[in-house]
């Protein structure tokens, strides 16, 4: 079978990325399986067991921010050995909760580590590979504050300013600017109906 495409969804904290992955999963998963081909669904920081206690030490611990950087390289390195690849090798696509870019707008644009150490990391951990799409949550901070709120304690980056959230989602719309064949960006401010329905768009392309 011919290998799978491993699909990011990405957005500064609040964006709405959790909220559309599964329906956009269930979406991929029924029109692939006329193909037998899986789904798998997978988060980063996270997605093995190392990576998920590394993404408790990343949420929560405070941490030099070169420190930072590698933990996220390291966990990535792991998430590509462990399911990424093995998934697109037997032909299942990979659906993530943020990936690479998240690193270049949280580090690199929220924090201001140089591009040019995340590039030198990202060519080592991942060669030339780069998701076949990324879903882009676009989406004022303000409003994405207001989202964030209330259910339990915020995590490390959740607890951020205003400003950092800026450069966040300045660096992501770089990004897409950069690279727009692989990115598709969703005005996430709309109701979840609109953004469905733009996401439906998206499945029908692929
Ligand atoms: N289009 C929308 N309109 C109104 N509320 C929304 C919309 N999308 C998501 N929400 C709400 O906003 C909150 C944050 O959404 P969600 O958890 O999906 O964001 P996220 O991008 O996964 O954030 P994080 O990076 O912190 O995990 C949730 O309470 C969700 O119900
Ligand atoms: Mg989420």
């Amino acid at each position: 079978m011919a290998r799978g495409k491993f699909i990011t969804f990405e957005g500064i904290d609040g964006a709405g990325k959790t909220t559309h992955l599964d329906w956009f999963r269930q979406q991929l998963a029924a029109k692939l399986e006329a193909q037998q081909r899986g789904v798998v669904m997978t988060r980063e920081p996270g997605g093995t067991t190392l990576g998920e206690t590394l993404r408790g030490i990343l949420l929560n611990q405070p941490m030099d921010l070169e420190t930072e950087a590698l933990l996220m390289f390291a966990s990535r390195r792991e998430h590509l050995a462990q399911v990424i690849e093995p998934a697109l090798a037997r032909g299942d696509w990979v659906l993530s909760d943020r990936f690479t870019d998240a690193t270049f707008a949280y580090q690199g644009g929220g924090r201001g580590l140089p591009r040019d150490k995340l590039e030198a990391l990202e060519r080592w951990v991942q060669g030339g590979f780069q998701p076949d799409l990324t879903v882009l949550f676009d989406i004022p901070t303000d409003t994405a504050s207001e989202r964030r709120s209330s259910a339990r304690a915020p995590d490390k980056f959740e607890s951020e300013s205003e400003a950092f959230f800026e450069r966040t989602r300045a660096e992501y719309l770089r990004r897409a600017e950069e690279a727009p064949e692989r990115f598709f960006i969703v005005d996430s401010s709309k109701p979840i109906d609109e953004i469905r329905q733009r996401l439906e768009e998206v499945v029908a392309t692929l």
